[in-house]
């Protein structure tokens, strides 16, 4: 299979600056030739044109730079759809999570049931009415479902994007008072760290892999980096303790490559400025090869 790489340096729905520059750490730690390894053929598009913040100011406190994320989402909807159409399996390195309303309305313009796979400390099912932040890369799973403001959630003139039950989130230890009510009023299923702690990641992957395959015709993967314990993986924008070992991490691409469910990918969330000599980035290039196939022997 044929990979494109597509960079998004975008940080404009984070609160904090820094993931801006997740693409270039990325790209430092050597995604292409790691995954030409594999045997893939890699195609890296660069990246997209992503403005500045500090040439913008925020105009609605509840959706901060409304205007522009949804300008550079519709931008990468369209671009990872060509990827999807051209029978290539689209690789998109963030930039803060919020560019996941674009990639997954890309990926599921080509699939009527679209599975996802959501790795993540958070939950990222904010609505502007409860987001305690106003930051969109803390709602983009809630907007992929048809909530939110219309001009995220009608990118590419159709929503929603996925459906709940075709949804699992694995790693989750920092919701807001209003993820938790739509994650239950939903019935989402949800992997904890307790579920975690519990069953052991094996038992964990294995049951969500069995369910986002139950009804779907493809699985996207959307891995935040602060999935994973902020030892292991320092550099990200919103660290909470208590994560996902980069052992656990491993595993979980591992078994998902085996199950050769992908059809797609994101790695987030990465942030340099506060990583230790590219930590994190390193780590993020590592779980994409194992997530696509990469063996030792
Ligand atoms: N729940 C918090 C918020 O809505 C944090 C979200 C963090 N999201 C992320 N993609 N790192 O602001
Ligand atoms: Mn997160
Ligand atoms: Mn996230
Ligand atoms: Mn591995």
């Amino acid at each position: 299979k044929d990979i494109t790489i597509i960079g998004v340096p975008l940080d404009l729905g984070a609160g904090r600056r820094g993931v801006d520059m997740g693409p270039s750490a990325i790209r430092y730690a050597n995604v292409k030739d790691r995954l030409e390894k594999s045997g893939y053929h890699v195609l890296d598009l660069g990246n997209l044109n992503v403005p500045t913040p500090e040439t913008y100011k925020i105009e609605n406190q509840k959706l901060k730079y409304l205007k522009e994320v949804t300008a550079i989402n519709k931008i990468l909807a369209e671009q990872v759809s060509k990827i999807m159409q051209k029978g290539r399996f689209p690789l998109v390195l963030g930039g803060d999570h919020s560019i996941a309303i674009g990639t997954i309305a890309g990926v599921s313009k080509h699939k009527k049931n679209l599975g996802v796979i959501w790795f993540d400390a958070h939950g990222d099912i904010n609505t502007p009415e409860t987001s305690p932040s106003g930051n969109i890369h803390g709602m983009p799973l809630a907007v992929s479902l048809g909530e939110g403001h219309p001009d995220l959630t009608q990118i590419l003139n159709f929503s929603p994007k996925i459906k709940s039950e075709n949804i699992v989130l694995i790693g989750a230890r920092d919701l807001d008072k209003g993820e938790r009510n739509f994650i239950k009023e939903r019935g989402i299923r949800v992997y904890t760290m307790h579920e975690i702690d519990r069953l052991g990641m094996a038992q964990v992957v294995e049951e969500a892999i069995y369910y986002v395959t139950k009804n779907t015709d493809g699985v996207h993967l959307s891995l935040d980096l602060d999935g994973l314990d902020p030892n292991d993986a320092p550099g990200v924008g919103t660290p909470v303790t208590g994560g996902i070992t980069y052992r656990e991490g491993h595993l979980a691409m591992e078994m998902i490559a085996e199950a050769n469910i992908l059809i797609s990918a994101e790695f987030v969330e990465v942030n340099p400025i506060l990583d230790e000599r590219n930590k994190t980035a390193h780590i993020a290039v590592g779980l994409m090869a194992s997530a696509l196939g990469e063996k030792l022997l």
